[in-house]
């Protein structure tokens, strides 16, 4: 079964208390989601195998570590996911992007799939797939599923905040994928929205509504 990483650090749970507010703008909006992004890159890459390689320093040979496992792919849900895309190449500057475009239908609640375009070589990457909400997890299903039909076999899933429901569905789906998460929060109300949450993150980062 996969699992439910919660990404605890105390920095990630101070900005998060700051994303949620109802006050906080657009502007911090964008640098909290890129600041939370980065910091948990940081706990998704924890296990990266590293392989030991000779160099030279300007005093002679050492040895020292490398990362050895597949390279990256950051794979953001349109448009949201777009929010946390720097905060990972901070971290992983020679990752490739790939874009799958879904939203949410307001009545059926479910994903619509409007864009998908990937890096050649994905099926020989590690991938990640970010977006700050998993709610009911329609989106994150349907994206990796994408994923796995185009034969990508290595995926993390990382979401700011998830709803008990959503993530549920997503590991009784994808009991292979983890997800990394840095709150799992109460509840979905009538219209899928997570509780408390912090309202319509898309809205939120690019000023729509
Ligand atoms: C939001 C969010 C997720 C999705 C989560 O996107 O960014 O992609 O909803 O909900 P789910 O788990 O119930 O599928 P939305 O559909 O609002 O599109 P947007 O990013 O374009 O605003
Ligand atoms: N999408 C959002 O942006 N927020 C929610 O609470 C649920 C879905």
């Amino acid at each position: 079964m996969g699992q439910t990483i919660i990404c605890n650090h105390p920095l990630i749970q101070h900005k998060l208390g700051i994303l949620r507010r109802k006050d906080t703008g657009a502007k911090e909006f964008r640098e909290l989601v890129t600041e939370i992004a980065m910091l948990m890159g940081y706990e998704l890459t924890k296990d990266f195998p590293l392989e030991e390689v000779e160099i030279e320093t300007p005093m002679g040979k050492a040895h020292v570590k490398s990362i050895s496992g597949k390279k990256v792919a950051i794979v953001p849900i349109l448009r949201a996911g777009l929010g946390m895309v720097d905060g990972f190449l901070n971290l992983i500057p020679a990752a490739k992007v790939g874009h799958i475009g879904l939203y949410r239908d307001p009545k059926t609640f479910k994903p619509v799939s409007y864009y998908c375009k990937m890096p050649e070589d994905i099926t020989n990457r590690q991938v990640i797939v970010i977006d700050p909400m998993i709610a009911t997890g329609g989106s994150a299903i349907d994206a990796v599923t994408e994923l796995k039909n185009m034969g990508v076999t290595n995926i993390k899933v990382a979401n700011i905040i998830g709803a008990p429901e959503g993530i549920e569905e997503f590991h009784r789906v994808h009991p292979d994928v983890d997800i990394y998460v840095c709150s799992v929060d109460e509840k979905l109300n009538d219209n899928k929205y997570i509780i408390p949450g912090l309202g319509d993150a898309g809205d939120r980062l690019f000023g729509t509504k």
